[in-house]
């Protein structure tokens, strides 16, 4: 038997190719996703298939990515999209509808039916590359929300795969996904797969009653991490996996000499002065206009902390073609430059934004010298930023400020000090309290978050659902 070859299916791939000025690049992708996704693939080899971020034809898109490959360990194999493919499925379909839908903010979703059928489209042409490059042996784990309908196309052609679905953003409760114009046909694609994962018990109870409202034949079999539901012509596996990151790598690059020396320049530039962190995609569903106005109130009611902290916002760069996203740049510029101005004096800016993409071991160097990690997404399927910040603390004395909204807080509700983001005064308070806790508190904490998720990192990560997706028989496929 052997293990199965594990292919890996999502609209991202590691790699993302742009030109500027005329010379490719091959950048890293930004995200969750392939942070959680690249170290399970250079552990495990297979195939990744996805998107290479271009629409340019004249791109020789598999010559580009051979070195990333090679060095990399794994096959990938690229889907290529037209511009108009890449409008109507990527920023139409799944970032301006089912993104703001699935994190509640349903007066940003642009419901516009060209989008619904390019998005259809696309998913079948993805299933066409993921049927030519796999066989019945492979394991074919299709990832997030771009590519739901990926079962439902490879069964109407007859393909059998053995597959499984993990939903990296939150599942909506049932009132909001109910305004979903083909929602019907959206949950029906996903009773088509072997395996749908979620982050957290909340997502999956959400599924399962919008589930139940639209398909009443669909009924739910025993209880704990992984159940059965029965569709009457079919059944499938529903289970909650909270993704996580590689713990040890992100503590080995925070306990390399040049990261420490990097991290402590950092504190001494600012004076060692409290550092309070925020590192996030410019997306709106990360709070980060919130997240300012909370440092400005926090500021405006503790007199005495001006000139003791400096909040450092790093905002990398996303979906910059969306009107949304290019408003939302120009507010948070705005709010830095406004907070900026009513409290700075000579030797003391209290807000450093950063609006680019930093190198791994730059990053890490910012989360060893911050001394709070400010995490506050309005919603947020998990939020790797929060599990990244603990496993990188290897002082041991830093304390997570976490939103109740993000996926992560399930799992870390005891250790973190948990606000709600659109609460100012709360979070100011939650800051002004964390600033006074001593050191043996915040050790204790951070020493428990580090072991959780230490103990539930990637590989666990990996293992559960695989185990849930293979390992036991399900229908009409042979046991491994
Ligand atoms: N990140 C990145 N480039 C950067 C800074 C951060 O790719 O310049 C990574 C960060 O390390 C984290 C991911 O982006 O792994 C963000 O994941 P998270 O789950 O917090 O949110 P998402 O962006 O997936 O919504
Ligand atoms: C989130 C999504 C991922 C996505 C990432 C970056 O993590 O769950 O699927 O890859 O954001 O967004 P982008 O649109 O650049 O892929």
């Amino acid at each position: 038997t052997g293990m199965r070859r594990l292919v890996v299916v999502s609209n991202r791939l590691p790699a993302a190719l742009s030109r500027e000025d005329g010379q490719w690049k091959v950048n890293a992708g930004s995200g969750g996703l392939v942070t959680a996704l690249a170290p399970v693939l250079r552990n495990r080899g297979g195939m990744w298939i996805g998107w290479s971020g271009t629409s340019e034809e004249d791109a020789d898109v598999e010559g580009l990515l051979s070195d990333f490959s090679a060095e990399a360990g794994y096959d990938l194999r690229t889907v290529p999209l037209t511009s108009d493919e890449v409008a109507g499925y990527y920023f139409g379909f799944s970032n301006e509808i089912i993104w703001p839908l699935f994190h509640d903010l349903q007066t940003r979703c642009r419901f516009e039916p060209d989008s619904w059928r390019m998005y259809l489209d696309v998913n079948f042409k993805f299933a066409e590359v993921v049927a030519r490059s796999t066989t019945q042996d492979d394991f074919v784990w299709i990832h997030d929300y771009h590519l739901m309908h990926q079962a439902f196309f490879l069964k109407s052609m007859g393909v059998k795969r053995r597959t499984g679905f993990f939903l990296h953003i939150p599942f909506p409760p049932p009132d909001i996904f109910m305004k979903l114009p083909w929602r019907w046909k959206l949950i029906q694609a996903l009773t088509e797969f072997d395996l749908v994962g979620f982050q957290t018990i909340q997502d999956r109870r959400n599924f399962t009653n919008s589930l139940h409202r639209l398909m009443p034949e669909a009924s739910v079999k025993g209880r704990g991490a992984v159940v059965t539901v029965d569709m009457g012509s079919h059944q499938f596996r529903l289970g909650t996996f909270p993704i996580s990151i590689d713990y040890n790598q992100f503590a080995a690059i925070a306990n390399r000499p040049e990261v420490a020396r990097a991290a402590f320049d950092i504190k001494e530039a600012l004076r060692h002065r409290k550092i309070i962190l925020g590192v996030d995609r410019l997306d709106y569903t990360k709070g980060i206009p919130e997240r300012i106005r909370s440092i400005q109130t926090l500021l405006r009611r503790y007199p005495d902390l001006h000139g003791q902290l400096n909040f450092i916002q790093i905002a990398v760069p996303s979906r910059e073609e969306v009107d949304e996203y290019k408003d939302l740049r120009t507010e948070i510029e705005q709010l830095v430059s406004r907070v900026n101005g009513e409290f700075s004096f000579p030797g003391w800016v209290p807000v450093h934004y950063h609006y680019r993409s930093f190198p791994p071991e730059e990053l890490v160097a910012y989360y060893c010298a911050a001394d709070i990690a400010l995490v506050t997404p309005l919603r947020d399927g998990m939020n790797l930023v929060a599990k990244e910040y603990c496993a990188c603390n290897v002082s041991g004395d830093g304390v997570l400020v976490l939103s109740e909204f993000a996926g992560a807080a399930a799992q870390l509700q005891k250790d973190a000090y948990l606000v709600n983001p659109y609460d100012l005064e709360g979070v100011a308070k939650a800051l002004h309290r964390a600033f006074h806790w001593d050191k043996g508190q915040r050790q204790s904490h951070m020493s428990r978050l580090r072991d959780l998720i230490r103990k539930n990192n990637i590989y666990w990560w990996v293992d559960s659902f695989l185990q849930a997706g293979i390992d036991r028989k399900l229908g009409d496929f042979p046991p491994v």
